[in-house]
């Protein structure tokens, strides 16, 4: 009967096909997704581009990578703009009705070496797949690595110029949104900008992408975005949308960063310092600096009294290609209570006990990873999802402060007493502890990330 069709189609095997956008933090946690679907039994087969070309094969033996040409120009590669990047790639990409992209899928499909495909889980921005996926008779998922926050935002563009929320005023930048509560105008993602016309169109598409899919899945949980879920459920109409976050924590293997290399002379280091006095700071894959916040962030660090451990990319002050020069007197004035690496394992880092706070740009998955291991924030948002995801750790989830203005070292000294030690920043670090056991619920047998997952595979062996 009935359940014994379902069994053999269970057993049947299946393969998933995985096109991330080539940034750190997109195939970050697309492989994470990977990892958890083939450790539930289908094989996942990656389409990568040249450009941030993954590393990651060599960490993903159990993986099957394939090549995409993506045809981004060397110089727009190297000017570091994402959103020119983007439109470069999707250029190329949809060239000749996604030609190109067609015959990849084309042949990945035909491999009969490999079990037959059911799906291909995409990042929305790039705009070819959903055509070439459906010449060759693939259905489509949407993988969103930022909040559900942040793409209910998205949707509500239309009603937000509408409305006169946008353009952002000068004069209006503080004004809450009402409608999407808790942001403010500020933090709606457009002030960060520089080529509005450009943005909405990439939007526009992506979200048509998305309603047109079979499914949606967002790394985030109940834990923290309960009801900007069930808006989005409501307002999109497609058979599943699917929050199985944190999906680093749901990830057996913690699929590590997937470019620089990390230094783990810093887990050593941390071994030897005390429960929790320790401030990680890290701005993420792609936020800098200038040089004269550098001195400021220096100092601030040093005047705290803290011990911490800092990132410093050799591409994170600008100006400087090849790592700033470190402030004379800096290294003595810290000897032994401060430590700066180039790029670290964060989420060990991030789930260390020495470690009692988080310095972060508030990129999605920075917080995601802070907020499961129990670590209270200081915000320094720049663009992109930033500024609203730290409106919710301040105030919704209540796990950090904002940093805000401009950086001065007593500032920065006055801020890390608050966050690591001051009866002020009490209420903060009892509620990161209470929030990382609610995101450990939600990742236990039958919680609500769990039944996702399942839901996720039941879904892709039915297709
Ligand atoms: C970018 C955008 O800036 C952000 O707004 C959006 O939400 C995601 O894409 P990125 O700068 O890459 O974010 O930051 P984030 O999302 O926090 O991801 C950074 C990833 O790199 C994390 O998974 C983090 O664990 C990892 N990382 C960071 C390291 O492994 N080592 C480090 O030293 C720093």
């Amino acid at each position: 009967g009935a359940s014994n069709g379902r069994r053999s189609s269970r057993r049947r095997p299946r393969r998933v096909l995985m096109f991330p956008l080539p940034f750190q933090g997109h195939i970050n946690p697309m492989l994470q997704l990977g990892d958890v679907l083939h450790a539930r039994g289908l094989a996942v087969t990656v389409l990568h581009t040249r450009l941030n070309a993954l590393d990651a094969a060599r960490r993903h033996p159990e993986f099957q990578f394939v090549p995409v040409l993506d045809g981004v120009p060397a110089h727009v590669a190297a000017s570091g703009n994402v959103i020119d990047i983007i439109e470069a790639m999707n250029a190329a990409m949809e060239a000749d009705g996604a030609a190109a992209l067609r015959a990849v899928l084309e042949s990945v499909v035909a491999d009969e070496a490999r079990p037959p495909a059911a799906c291909i889980i995409f990042d929305a921005n790039l705009l070819a797949v959903p055509r070439a996926a459906e010449a060759v008779g693939l259905r489509t998922l949407v993988l969103r690595t930022a909040s559900a926050a942040c793409l209910g935002c998205f949707l509500a563009y239309p009603m937000l110029h509408q409305k006169g929320y946008l353009p952002p005023q000068e004069s209006k930048l503080y004004m809450p949104v009402k409608e999407l509560p808790p942001l403010r105008v500020r933090d709606l993602f457009y002030s960060s900008w520089s080529n509005h016309k450009k943005m909405r169109e990439l939007l526009a598409r992506a979200n048509e992408a998305m309603k047109n899919s079979s499914g949606l899945v967002i790394n985030t949980l109940d834990a923290l975005e309960k009801a900007e879920l069930n808006r989005l459920c409501e307002e999109l109409h497609i058979p599943v949308v699917l929050a199985p976050g944190p999906l680093h924590k749901l990830s057996s293997k913690c699929t590590r960063s997937s470019t620089p290399d990390q230094d783990y002379s810093c887990i050593e280091w941390l071994d030897k310092q005390p429960s929790e006095s320790v401030l990680y700071v890290s701005f993420g894959s792609l936020a800098s600096l200038d040089a004269k916040d550098f001195l400021e962030v220096a100092w601030g660090l040093a005047n705290s009294g803290h011990p911490f451990l800092w990132v410093v990319r050799a591409d994170s002050v600008r100006g400087f290609l090849d790592g700033p020069d470190i402030p004379n007197g800096f290294e003595a004035a810290v000897r032994g209570r401060g430590k700066v690496i180039r790029w670290a394992p964060q989420q060990e880092v991030l789930a260390h006990p020495a470690v009692g706070g988080f310095w972060t740009h508030s990129g999605w998955n920075s917080t995601l990873e802070s907020i499961s291991d129990g670590v209270p924030m200081i915000c320094r948002p720049q663009f992109a999802d930033q500024m609203m995801n730290t409106r919710y750790v301040v105030n919704t989830w209540g796990v950090g402060l904002e940093l805000e203005g401009e950086l001065e070292r007593g500032k920065i000294e006055k801020a890390v007493r608050k966050l690591m030690k001051d009866r002020q920043g009490e209420e903060m670090r009892e509620r990161a502890k209470e929030l990382k056991k609610n995101v450990a619920d939600c990742l236990k047998a039958g919680g609500t990330s769990q039944v996702a997952i399942d839901k996720l595979v039941d879904y892709i062996l039915s297709m």
